[in-house]
């Protein structure tokens, strides 16, 4: 058995992923030419799309990381704990948060408030994937890669359980996995 059984559906293939980072690449490119870029990606689901859109931006730009967590196995438990704060001062910058994904919305509402209390120019959100039918926090992403439905994926960075980053797709878990 290998990690790809465990998926039922592909929702993005590794092309589709790759155009997709182009894309939005550009679009960020042109939108923060002569801006005070910050990019700060949520670990760990957020590092692969991170990294492959980091590459695909033409303009200055500098990265950081906080951490932080709300899920336990496939549910968010709503309360969001912080784990790892910037390194990078962000007074003056012109921030854009980078998610794998935007589900309850809770997490991004509770870093950008994190955030506005810091002086940054403005913040913006780039997520992979919207899942709006799960919304609980109100909040819309600048930038998006796909919307998708309401089924528990994983993949380029996103996990069940820690387990399942390293796939190259992004994929709907069997749910035969965790109603085992
Ligand atoms: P939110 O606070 O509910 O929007 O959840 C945001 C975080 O929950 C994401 O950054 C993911 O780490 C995780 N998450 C939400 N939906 C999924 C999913 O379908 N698969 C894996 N992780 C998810
Ligand atoms: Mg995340």
């Amino acid at each position: 058995m290998s990690l790809r059984d465990d998926v039922c559906e592909v929702l993005m293939s590794e092309e589709e992923l790759k155009e997709t980072c182009k894309r939005l690449g550009q679009q960020i490119s042109k939108d923060y030419e002569g801006k005070n870029l910050l990019l700060v990606s949520v670990l760990k689901g957020a590092v692969v799309f991170m990294s492959d859109l980091l590459k695909e931006i033409t303009c200055d730009c500098v990265i950081d990381f906080m951490a932080v967590s709300s899920y336990s196995g496939t549910k968010t438990t709503g309360v969001v704990k912080f784990k790892k704060d910037l390194d990078i001062n962000p007074d003056g910058c012109d921030i854009l948060l980078v998610e794998d994904i935007l589900d309850s919305g809770i997490t991004l509402s509770y870093l950008r408030n994190v955030l506005l209390d810091r002086n940054a120019a403005s913040i913006k959100i780039c997520t992979l994937l919207d899942k709006p039918a799960n919304r609980q926090a109100d909040i819309k992403a600048d930038y998006v890669g796909k919307v998708i439905p309401d089924a528990f994926v994983v993949g380029y960075g996103l996990d069940y359980d820690e387990k399942y980053r390293n796939l190259p797709f992004v994929g709907i878990l069997s749910p035969k996995v965790y109603e085992k």
